[in-house]
């Protein structure tokens, strides 16, 4: 079935569904406020951006509880998560009231809160903020990474999550 809307017919569910059917990969992004306490939030829309100078971005919506600490936030860290993560996925895009409650996370050379077995882990200073409707773009100069070049990743299709085996580099 093909279905076809121009921007003045929209279907907002059809619209939910299309996002839905685009594959991501799946990660933590967190950070720590002024007083040293820890933010974070599942995300689907980490995306390398830049290898000269090494960049990469995310987004976070305006609603968010942790909006502010990252819109205050000088550096941020990454975890992609691997497909056993899937409570960790769940834990960190739940309104909890201590997302780090029961997991094992390393602080970065910057202070951000990594989480354990992640495939890899970024962190760095928040280059720029940028303006995307309902959600703000995030660029990030990274400083620092990890890399456990085996495994499996997380993909999140259909909002559902799943698992890719690593291939040999
Ligand atoms: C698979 C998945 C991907 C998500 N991706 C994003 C994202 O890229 N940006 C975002 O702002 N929220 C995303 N969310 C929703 C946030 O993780 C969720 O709203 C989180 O609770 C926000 O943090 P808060 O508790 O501080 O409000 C995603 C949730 C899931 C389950």
């Amino acid at each position: 079935m093909t279905l076809a809307f121009s921007t003045f017919t929209m279907d907002i569910a059809a619209v939910k569904r299309a996002f839905s059917l685009v594959p991501s990969g799946v990660a933590v992004i967190t950070t720590r406020d002024r007083d040293g306490k820890a933010h974070g939030f599942t995300a689907s829309s980490f995306t390398p951006l830049s290898l000269d100078p090494l960049m990469v971005l995310v987004c976070i919506g305006r609603n968010a509880r942790c909006f502010e600490a990252f819109m205050d936030a000088s550096h941020l860290g990454i975890s992609v998560l691997r497909g056993s993560q899937a409570d960790v996925a769940m834990q960190f895009s739940s309104k909890s009231a201590d997302k780090f409650a029961n997991l094992e996370t390393e602080d970065g050379p910057f202070g951000s809160p990594l989480i354990r077995g992640a495939v890899s882990t970024f962190e760095g200073a928040v280059a720029g903020r940028f303006p995307g409707g309902d959600h703000m773009v995030l660029t990030v100069s990274v400083d620092h990474m990890t890399l456990e070049d085996e495994g499996d990743v997380m993909a999140y299709f259909a909002r559902g999550f799943s698992a890719l085996a690593v291939p040999a580099p």
